[in-house]
């Protein structure tokens, strides 16, 4: 095993061998309504899927980065069914603690995952929730306690005034029981996004989608199933792209501190190939680390190469991890296709990410359109390597 690895390792040194991540989709009958324990995923071939930890942003919160710090990566166990009409995955991740979110102010978090699919299919969204003129559908799961939302978003516990509760404690007490029955665990919400913070609830039923997770042994089991048609989304005419993120909530994970999968190619059967938004190319990793030191390092912090402060780019430490080869590509030689919001708390006021004339956001890196075809391809393939290692 250990020479196996030293050999998988020693190649890695001269070229990206990875084959870009592709799920075969098994065909099932009556999905819309599948649930974590139906029999039909059974015979379902899993797959592993490494979920790298988003080093783009730096939260304020002393205490997350501490508990973040030397994140891993991990495998997700994934199975996916569809019957020509709805598209459904199965989830099965590790998290030693189950954490659940009690309330919706409560200051412990809950684990989560989510599920997110392109509005485009031609260009890959940003895939941290999308981009400007990528929009993408996100479905999200959080395990949350029982909560009861009797006018919209209080818990009725807190409508109860507890300097007088010696006098209400029966009826208190009634009130709990009351909502223990009433209340759901269910914390589950759909978004149209066009990029971090720019999310927008959709509350109607036209991206509808039923989720579900459990929590048995040291493991969560999360299932989605939706329609491949939608409002928004038309997957029915071949393969599309599916990207996917889980959060821990005993490490604080919310927003964009958490787990995310790079772009995965979605495969029905007889579908159109996706080949140039998914491919990965071979190149001199040796030569990328070189390019990259010397183009790139003024402004970014990857790895151990710090020679940049931490609010002049995003750290690329993982994002060989999370971002797919044409994303890179389209991120050097024309940086403003798709511009990483800047929500950076440790940005600085004089050197933002990206300026905003008339309503059209320009990234501040300059493009790096002059590399010739070598040293980008040289570069990407360095760029595939930056990412941890997976957790075992
Ligand atoms: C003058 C500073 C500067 C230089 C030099 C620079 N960048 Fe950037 N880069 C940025 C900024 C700012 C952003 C965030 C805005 C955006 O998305 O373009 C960024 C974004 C990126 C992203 C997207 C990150 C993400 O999380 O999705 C990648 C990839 C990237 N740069 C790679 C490179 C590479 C490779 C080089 C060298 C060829 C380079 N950059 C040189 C400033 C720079």
């Amino acid at each position: 095993m250990r020479t196996l690895r030293t050999i998988i390792l020693s190649l890695g040194m001269v070229g990206s061998l990875m084959a870009s991540e592709a799920l075969i989709v098994g065909k099932g009958t009556n999905l819309a309504k599948i649930g974590l324990d139906a029999k039909a995923w059974e015979s379902v071939k899993a797959q592993n899927i490494a979920f790298y930890p988003q080093s783009t942003i730096e939260m304020s919160d002393a205490d997350v980065m501490k508990l973040n710090a030397d994140n891993k990566a991990k495998n997700v166990n994934i199975k996916s069914l569809s019957d020509g009409e709805n598209i459904a995955f199965l989830l099965k991740w590790q998290d030693g603690t189950k954490s659940v979110q009690e309330g919706y102010s409560s200051t412990a978090y809950g684990d989560g995952f989510a599920v997110q699919f392109p509005t485009v299919l031609d260009k890959l969204p940003y895939i941290g929730m999308g981009s400007e003129g990528r929009a993408v559908v996100v479905h999200l799961q959080k395990a949350t306690g029982k909560t009861y939302e009797p006018n919209g978003n209080k818990d009725v516990f807190h409508q109860v005034n507890s300097s007088n509760q010696n006098a209400f404690e029966a009826n208190l007490k009634k009130y709990k029981d009351e909502v223990a029955q009433a209340g759901n665990g269910d914390y589950q919400r759909v978004y149209l996004a066009e990029g971090f913070r720019s999310t927008t609830q959709i509350r109607d039923n036209s991206e509808e989608s039923m989720m579900e997770m459990k929590y048995d042994k040291g493991f969560w089991t999360g299932v989605i199933v939706r329609k491949l048609k939608s409002t928004n989304l038309d997957l029915s005419s071949g393969n599309f792209p599916v990207a996917f993120a889980v959060w821990d909530g005993e490490k604080k994970n919310r927003d964009g501190m958490k787990l995310l999968s790079p772009w995965v190619e979605v495969k029905v059967q007889n579908g159109k190939n996706l080949a140039t938004l998914m491919e990965t190319k071979e190149g001199d990793v040796k030569n990328g680390e070189t390019v990259m030191m010397e183009n790139c390092a003024a402004c970014h912090q990857y790895k151990e190469v710090k020679n940049a402060p931490n609010y002049m780019a995003p750290n690329l430490s993982n994002i060989g991890g999370y971002a797919n080869e044409s994303y890179l590509i389209e991120s050097i030689i024309d940086p403003s296709a798709v511009v990483v919001p800047g929500y950076n708390t440790t940005a600085h006021p004089n050197f933002p990410w990206y300026t905003v004339d008339k309503g059209v956001r320009s990234s501040t890196m300059p493009p790096f359109s002059h590399l010739d075809a070598k040293s980008l391809k040289d570069l990407v393939a360095y760029l595939k390597t930056l990412k941890v290692e997976v957790s075992k």
